[in-house]
């Protein structure tokens, strides 16, 4: 890839203040993009865009609040007249069971990683509807969200309901929107370092980044890494129930 492929797109990074957001943002300012940067930690994005030599734009959101969503939304697309791609990267994690839930815990998982992705696309799908260009929206799934594995909830279901969501948003938008699914497998970021087993082929934010910017690019509409991993899993979805549910019940988190 062209190290300034990326020249004069606007691209909104939600969940920019660490991890893969963070990292994507520093690949797509190296590939010449004009970033818009939001999370809720303000202080974390300016330090970002200090870091980029604050040719950037900071835009602080919390993804659940339905109304500053759109107003974040409409913020940007006056600020730079016309929106290329939104990345929705925004989530929650926390291990637990589910024989001991903690049901404020989850609701708040649930409200940013699913209810977040509505907010979102009922802000931007309009707007970019209507605007001259044709523009992408990609969502961030999981390979969590492949399979129902023990100890990964309620984060798998919401990852699982966001392959479920950007189907049909492909299916209802693709001749207007360019949508995108984001199947990410183990990344060292603050999200995984809340987990206390060896996560296998764990790659680094800086990869995870590559990859997400490439894929952002190309004609696929699942941008899924590291394959090695990732096909395995593909593979366990296909098999019937009963071999998979077999092997789901042996995995050790
Ligand atoms: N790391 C992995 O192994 C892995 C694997 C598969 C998929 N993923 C997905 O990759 C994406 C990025 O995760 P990560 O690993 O980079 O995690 P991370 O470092 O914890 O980043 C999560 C981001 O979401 C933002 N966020 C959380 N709640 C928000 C809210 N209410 N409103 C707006 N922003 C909010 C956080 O910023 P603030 O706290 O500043 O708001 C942060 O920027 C997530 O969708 C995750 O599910 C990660």
């Amino acid at each position: 890839m062209s190290t300034q492929d990326y020249k004069n797109q606007n691209v909104w990074i939600i969940g920019a203040s660490s991890g893969i957001g963070s990292a994507l943002a520093r690949e797509l300012d190296a590939r010449g993009a004009n970033l818009a940067l939001s999370a809720r930690r303000k202080d974390e994005l300016d330090k970002l865009n200090a870091e980029l030599g604050g040719k950037h734009k900071v835009f602080p959101l919390d993804i659940t609040n339905a109304d500053l969503t759109l107003r974040t939304a409409q913020a940007i697309r006056s600020s730079f007249d016309r929106i290329d791609r939104v990345v929705f990267l925004a989530a929650g994690y926390a291990p637990m069971r589910l024989d001991s839930l903690d049901m404020a815990v989850t609701k708040g998982i649930v409200d940013v990683n699913l209810n977040g992705a509505f907010n979102l696309i009922s802000a931007v799908l309009p707007m970019l509807k209507t605007q001259k260009s044709k523009g992408q929206i990609a969502l961030c799934g999981s390979v969590a969200g492949y399979a129902g594995l023990p100890g990964g909830q309620p984060y798998s279901a919401t990852k699982s309901a966001i392959i479920n969501l950007a189907e049909s948003l492909h299916a209802e938008c693709k001749d207007m929107i360019d949508i995108k699914l984001i199947s990410p497998g183990f990344v060292r970021t603050p999200l995984t370092d809340k987990n206390d087993f060896d996560m296998p082929m764990i790659i680094e934010p800086e990869q995870a980044a590559k990859e997400i910017a490439d894929g952002l690019l190309s004609r696929r509409f699942e941008i899924h890494f590291p394959k090695k991993f990732t096909i395995l899993l593909k593979v366990l979805r296909l098999l019937p129930y009963v071999v998979s549910l077999r092997i789901t019940q042996n995995f050790k988190t």
